[in-house]
């Protein structure tokens, strides 16, 4: 049993709307559709790895 699991319950989802706050999130350019097909198997995971351009949004530069 992991001791950490109440822990990881509360911060992952603070770091996760933390990233989603602080940035815009935009896709590669040039991306193909076939990017974002996804491939069966034990778990449902993408056929290639999803990559995002992060955009700050409150940048501390004046
Ligand atoms: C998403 C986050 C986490 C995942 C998926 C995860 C997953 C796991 C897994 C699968 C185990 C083995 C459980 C077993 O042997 O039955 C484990 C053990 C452990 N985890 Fe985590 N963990 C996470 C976060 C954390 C955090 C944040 C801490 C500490 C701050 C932590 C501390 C520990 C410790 C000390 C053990 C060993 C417990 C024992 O053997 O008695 N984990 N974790």
């Amino acid at each position: 049993m992991c001791v950490g699991l109440p822990l990881a319950i509360r911060a992952i989802p603070a770091m996760l709307g933390s990233l989603l706050n602080s940035f815009g999130w935009t896709l590669e350019e040039n991306i193909a559709p076939k990017n974002l097909e996804e491939k069966f198997g034990l778990i449902l995971a993408k056929s290639y790895p999803l990559r995002l351009v992060p955009i700050p949004l409150y940048s501390r530069r004046t």
